[in-house]
């Protein structure tokens, strides 16, 4: 059993990784913390009440309230991508009454300091934390940066993030996660805790196709499948219209991917560093990916370069609709 911290800023992609790592059962959550991202942090954390509650209630021990602002950086977000509530504009649908399809659900009491919560949990249960992070490293870093030696006893962090040998989907450099916050991306990979990142090099292998998608949300005609349907659906139309994809990729639940199977990947050793001045470059991740360099510093990460695309789609559509 993996005791894991998921650190997300849902997100239409954060909810079908929220669904994967809550109903895991290889996995226990520990908490889940918000973070600035896709929307802002109290959007965030009002859309993990709302994806838990399409889920069933389902229940989770802590839920801690992150960052609202990045470290440096002014605030960036993706409502663009993810709607203006960050979830499709689900919380905008209503029944022909007039009643909100998706009310607030009220949250379990909500811990205010999510860094207080990690550096809890990972002092708690040391060598056993794994932080799963699928949004910027703004908590984890704040965590780290205040406590350097307490967090040093972290099992390991999976980041989705990065682009290394692909074009980045904010700017050609630079993929959102590190983006939205370089400098705690920095100051994770500074961190000597052990890191796995699941960048855009393998997350652009992995289209959820829209048509599929849609067939199956409607075959699974339970509250989660209508969930579903209703939170991708404008994901689906941006993905369409601005890029010409017949779907969207599964950044995030291809962390929660690597977290469950990491057979399905290929990794590298690299010395990974992020671009934090640069005015064309921000949030470029940047390493030397070639394993025959005998000259390169000491690796502070492994890097996934690969994956078994139809393996990890046949896991993410088995499990997905698991519990609808
Ligand atoms: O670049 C993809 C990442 O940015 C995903 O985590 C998505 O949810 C957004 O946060
Ligand atoms: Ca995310």
């Amino acid at each position: 059993m993996q005791h894991i911290i998921l650190d997300t800023d849902p997100g239409v992609d954060d909810a079908l990784a929220i669904a994967l790592a809550v109903n895991s059962s290889g996995l226990k959550v520990e908490a889940v913390t918000t973070v600035n991202g896709n929307v802002g942090v109290d959007c965030c954390t009002r859309n993990l009440s709302l994806i838990l509650g399409a889920l069933g209630n389902t229940k989770v021990p802590i839920i801690a309230k992150g960052e609202s602002q990045p470290l440096s950086v002014s605030p960036v977000d993706a409502s663009h991508v993810h709607g203006s509530d960050g979830l499709g504009d689900v919380t905008r649908l209503c029944d022909s009454s007039g009643n909100r399809c998706y009310p607030d659900m009220p949250l379990p009491a909500v811990a205010a300091c999510a860094v207080d919560v990690i550096l809890t949990l990972v002092k708690r249960y040391p060598d056993q934390i794994t932080l799963l992070c699928i949004g910027p490293l703004t908590n984890i870093a704040k965590a780290i940066l205040t406590h350097p030696i307490e967090m040093k006893k972290t099992r390991e962090i999976i980041l989705m993030g990065g682009a290394f040998e692909v074009y980045g989907n904010v700017t050609v450099s630079a993929e959102f996660n590190v983006y939205a916050d370089p400098h705690a991306a920095q100051v994770v990979f500074d961190s000597e805790i052990p890191i796995t990142v699941v960048p855009l090099d393998v997350t652009h292998q992995v289209l959820l196709n829209a048509k599929q998608f849609e067939k199956m949300c409607i075959r699974h005609n339970g509250k989660w499948g209508r969930f579903l349907l209703d939170c991708t659906r404008s994901c689906f139309e941006f993905h369409c219209r601005y890029e010409g994809l017949d779907g969207f990729y599964l950044h995030d639940p291809v962390a929660v991917g690597y977290l469950e199977h990491p057979g399905f990947f290929d990794t590298v050793p690299a010395y990974v560093q992020v671009e934090t001045v640069g005015e064309l470059t921000r949030g470029r991740t940047v390493a030397d990916l070639r394993s025959d360099r005998i000259d390169r510093p000491k690796p502070n990460a492994q890097v996934c370069v690969g994956i078994n695309t139809g393996q990890f789609l046949g896991y993410f559509l088995d499990r997905i609709f698991a519990f609808a």
